[in-house]
C-alpha cells in the first residue's frame, strides 16, 4: 500500500505521515528533507539556491545521511529548499530515489508537495492535508520557538504565505491537490484528532474495492 500525503507548509502532513506509517507498520519518507538537504548542499558549496547548475549537481550527489536533521529543519533552510525545489533539473534528479522508496515491498508512506501528482500518481491512497495560513503560521511559530529560533507570528505568517505562493506557482510539479486526493482540513483539529481522521480515511479507503 502506497500512501501519498501532500500539503502546504506546517499543515500537519509530516506528523500525520509519521504517525500513519507507525500505525500501519510502513516505512516513511519525508521528501521535504531531501529538498532541504539539497539546499544545504548548495549553500555548503558556497552557491546560491537559485543556481540551477549547483542545484542539479547537489541533487545528483545527494547523501541525506550527511546532514544534521535539526539544521535542515530551520526556517532558513525551508526557504532555501523551496527556491531549490523550483528548479526542474533538481526535481528530475530526485525522482528515482523517491519512486524506489515508494515501490519497496509492502509499500510506504511519502509526504511532500507532489507525491500524489508526480512521484506516485498511482498511489493507493492520496491525502491532501491543509489548514488556514493563520493556523499553520501559529503552529510553525510554536515549533520554531520550541527550538529556540526567532518566531514572531507576523513574520512567520509572511514567510509561509511567500512559500505557499512559490510552491503553488512554480511550473515544475507545483503544489496542487490531485484530482483523486481526499482533503483533510486540520484547522480545527489537534494532532491526535488529525491523525485519527487520517487513519480513518486510510482504513475506509483500503476497505473499498478498486
Ligand atoms: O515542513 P514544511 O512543510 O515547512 O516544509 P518541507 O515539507 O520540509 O518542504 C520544504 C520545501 O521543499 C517546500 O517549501 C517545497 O518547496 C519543497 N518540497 C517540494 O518541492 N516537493 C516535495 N515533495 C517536498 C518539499
Amino acid at each position: 500500500m502506497i500512501i501519498a500525503i501532500d500539503g502546504p507548509a506546517a499543515s500537519g502532513k509530516g506528523t500525520i505521515a509519521r504517525r500513519i506509517a507507525a500505525h500501519f507498520g510502513l516505512p516513511h519518507l519525508d521528501t521535504g528533507l531531501i529538498y532541504r538537504a539539497t539546499a544545504a548542499a548548495v549553500v555548503a558549496m558556497g552557491k546560491s539556491p537559485t543556481d540551477p547548475v549547483a542545484g542539479a549537481q547537489a541533487a545528483r550527489a545527494l547523501d541525506i545521511s550527511r546532514f544534521d536533521e535539526a539544521e535542515l529543519r530551520s526556517a532558513q533552510m525551508g526557504e532555501a529548499a523551496s527556491i531549490v525545489a523550483a528548479i526542474p533539473e533538481v526535481r528530475a534528479a530526485l525522482v528515482d530515489y523517491q519512486r524506489t522508496f515508494a515501490r519497496q515491498k509492502g509499500g510506504a508512506v511519502l509526504d511532500g508537495r507532489d507525491i500524489g501528482t508526480a512521484i506516485c500518481p498511482d498511489a493507493d491512497i492520496k491525502l491532501f492535508v491543509t489548514a488556514t495560513s493563520h493556523t499553520r503560521a501559529g503552529r510553525r511559530a510554536k515549533e520554531l520557538a520550541s527550538r529556540g529560533e526567532a518566531a514572531e507570528f507576523d513574520s512567520v505568517l509572511a514567510d509561509i504565505s511567500k512559500r505557499d505562493a512559490r510552491d503553488s506557482g512554480r511550473a515544475s510539479a507545483p503544489l496542487i491537490q490531485a484530482d483523486d486526493a481526499i482533503v483533510l482540513d486540520t484547522t480545527q483539529l489537534d494532532v491526535d484528532g488529525a491523525v485519527a481522521a487520517a487513519i480513518q480515511i486510510v482504513e475506509e479507503r483500503s476497505a473499498q474495492p478498486d
